[in-house]
């Protein structure tokens, strides 16, 4: 009789199988296989946590059902409803990327990973998310909780700060990506190195007990888990002093400005911003004869932003004013109930919250 040799279950047979039993199956982003959907989950996923991103991801599809109607939308619609997400660019990016469903595809997202990482803001992971999950492509994903979950399991322990790193560990995961039954088994397969990155694989204190593929795991042998990923290079932080004009009118309206498409918070609308004291003085001096009075000036306290590369400490003078500001680029004063709705930088929302 010949002898029956039955291999041990791969990588990917295990991870497919630990996700039918254990993985998350009821974000409303799964058990779906619309790539427009499944896109704009991955874009607002990218720098989010799935707790955040629920509401928001309800409120666009409300507004915004299928991605023609996100392309006929107004961008200020857009940035208001994204407003508190953050990372904005994501959010000008979706809307020149649904413009561009519509302008190059007809409508329709490419099915390939290749085709979609054409598209603005789609970068190579979020092509292999949207290709796997909606059409089985066999591609890799490779974002921060799947760069966790491999190094470990590997045991790589190059610096990905190295671009030639990087790209190894990117033909790993090509090499490790499952073989058989493509059509189900991808989208399962993406699925689950992404739910056991955020599930178990944590960055601290990752729960190893329950590890599918605890037994293989090269940082769990060595009992060095939390060492992996290697990554030496952090990011430059840089610091900048920000001088805000908060002006407002008698009718408590306040006056904001579209920011240019390009810089700080771009496309959003803000209270004038100036690079120092002078340039916000020299501005308000072609003003000051229509200040309501003399005591209508004040400097509030300092406070500081931080962004991924910078932190912001943002000096602010209020002023109320009995007209619109001449010496200023294009703005308008903006009652409260309109302002609330428009895409504002978190801080200016706050600022206007508690200072107007
Ligand atoms: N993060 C990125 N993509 C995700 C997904 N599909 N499910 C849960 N978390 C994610």
């Amino acid at each position: 009789m010949p002898k029956v040799v039955s291999a041990a279950p791969s990588f990917a047979e295990t991870m497919v199988a630990w996700q039918k039993v254990h993985g998350r199956h009821h974000l409303p982003w799964q058990n779906t296989q619309d790539p427009y959907r499944v896109w704009l989950s991955e874009i607002m996923l990218q720098q989010t946590q799935v707790s955040t991103v629920l509401a928001y991801y309800a409120k666009f599809l409300e507004h915004f059902p299928n991605v023609a109607a996100l392309a006929d939308a107004p961008q200020d619609k857009v940035m208001g409803l994204w407003s508190g997400l953050g990372y904005y660019s994501r959010a000008r990016n979706l809307h020149k990327c649904a413009q561009e469903v519509m302008s190059r595809f007809g409508g329709e997202f490419p099915r390939t990973a290749q085709e979609l990482m054409t598209l603005p803001g789609i970068g190579r992971s979020t092509a292999a998310a949207v290709a796997s999950f909606c059409f089985s492509e066999r591609v890799a994903i490779m974002d921060g909780n799947v760069k966790r979950v491999l190094t470990r399991v590997w045991g790589f322990d190059a610096d990905l700060s190295v671009a030639k790193n990087e790209r190894t560990l990117w033909q790993m995961a090509e090499a490790a990506l499952p073989v058989d039954q493509l059509k189900t088994a991808m989208p399962r397969y993406s699925q689950a190195i992404m739910d056991l990155g955020a599930t178990l694989c944590l960055p601290r204190k990752p729960q190893c007990s329950q590890c599918p593929v605890l037994l293989t795991c090269k940082a769990h042998a060595q009992g060095a888990a939390e060492k992996f990923p290697v990554k030496t290079r952090k990011i430059k932080r840089s610091s900048e002093i920000l001088w805000l004009l908060l002006a407002h009118n008698s009718k408590g309206e306040v006056w904001l400005e579209k920011r240019p498409a390009t810089g700080i918070w771009a496309s959003l609308y803000s209270v004038p911003v100036f690079q120092s004291e002078e340039l916000l003085m020299k501005s308000l001096g072609a003003q000051r004869m229509s200040f309501t009075s003399p005591a209508s000036m004040a400097v509030l306290p300092v406070f500081k932003h931080v962004l991924t590369h910078k932190d912001l400490h943002c000096h602010t003078v209020k002023v109320s004013l009995k007209r619109a500001p001449s010496g200023l680029a294009a703005g308008g004063w903006w009652a409260e109930k309109e302002w609330t709705v428009l895409g504002l930088p978190t801080p200016i929302r706050h600022l206007l919250s508690s200072s107007l």
